[in-house]
């Protein structure tokens, strides 16, 4: 795989605003946002005091209710709607606290962003920022979290052990879901998959490898070292990237960092690019903190994909989202 950096060639040419397809309808264009951090912390009860809770109540008391705007949320929505992405990808911590009322806004949020088809989710370290009843939580996102086959079947899940990883494809692309969040100790937000997932996930791998798709990884911890420090880091990395380099991924989103970060993981068949979307709705203290969302338009083209990626940045000045970086990749896939 290569990448190009390019943000004269494209301007104008991305999925976003009416620009002219000239890819027959095979495009993919997939929106990828992270860490709203829907809060509502006045809800905590006097026995959450007790817990964790007390820890994060604090700090968004003194310091994060300043970081982030529910109404910057609002705005991104309008624009994602202008965008019309075929797909949305959220990677977790749509709550601050896991509280059941952030839950349930959560909830009420996801619905006006789209459908269960429409929209992808996985969890993230502040979605169980402590541990939460089943009912009281992950249910009311359910349809977005499960995969296309649990959806087909009847019996019920009731923990994120059960439900993941899931795998969605949409056309011709592969959405892998990956769950890291776990409850953590008071100085800790890291993040495990743990073996059992690992194990599912390379059954997936697996299932996808030779299919001639576009797999895409959506994980709330980043897939590779020094992005966050070893507090908030993933403890298997080593374990996901083994996976990774056996049997190829065509792109990685993640979220957590709260900054943007373009990157790319090294694998025997090439650059997998690897990219970090900051919180959705962070003011942000410097640019890369600041509230933004990638659009990234897939095209078929021989042996492998290219790929638009399109960034839409919050302008503190014009408040409203205007075009950030652009980019190009080109995407060798076996198979496709
Ligand atoms: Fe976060």
């Amino acid at each position: 795989m290569t990448s190009i950096s390019s943000n004269s060639e494209l301007a104008g040419s991305t999925a976003n605003h009416g620009a002219k397809d000239t890819t027959n309808g095979k495009d993919f264009t997939i929106a990828h946002l992270s860490d709203p951090h829907i809060a509502r912390v006045e809800q905590i009860r006097g026995r959450d005091l007790l817990s964790k809770r007390l820890f994060g109540y604090l700090r968004w008391k003194l310091k994060r209710r300043h970081e982030h705007s529910d109404e910057l949320l609002t705005i991104l929505l309008k624009d994602l709607q202008r965008s019309k992405p075929d797909h949305i990808a959220i990677t977790g911590d749509l709550t601050q606290l896991s509280l059941p009322l952030e839950f349930t806004l959560a909830r009420d949020w996801l619905r006006s962003i789209g459908t269960p088809e429409q929209v992808s989710v996985i969890p993230g370290n502040h979605d169980t920022y402590v541990s939460t009843a089943w009912d009281q939580s992950f249910i009311h996102w359910l349809d977005y979290m499960q995969g296309d086959k649990q959806a087909q079947q009847a019996g019920a899940i009731a923990s994120l052990d059960a439900l993941y990883p899931t795998l969605r494809i949409r056309k011709r692309v592969a959405l892998i879901g990956i769950c890291t969040a776990q409850p953590s100790a008071l100085h800790l937000a890291s993040g495990s998959i743990g073996a059992g997932q690992l194990k599912k996930l390379q059954a997936i791998l697996k299932e996808v490898e030779g299919q001639g798709l576009f797999r895409i990884i959506l994980i709330h911890h980043p897939p590779i070292t020094g992005v966050v420090n070893w507090r908030r880091s993933l403890t298997d990395v080593n374990a996901l990237q083994a996976l990774i380099k056996q049997y190829g991924s065509e792109l990685i989103l993640f979220g957590h960092a709260h900054k943007s970060y373009y990157g790319d993981l090294t694998t025997p068949a090439g650059l997998v690019p690897v990219m970090g979307a900051p919180s959705a709705s962070a003011l942000g203290r410097t640019d890369e903190r600041r509230s933004r969302y990638y659009l990234y338009k897939i095209i078929p083209s021989a042996g492998g994909w290219k790929v638009l990626m399109h960034e839409r940045v919050f302008s503190l000045s014009r408040h409203q989202f205007v075009d950030g970086r652009q980019q190009v990749f080109s995407v060798s896939t076996p198979g496709s």
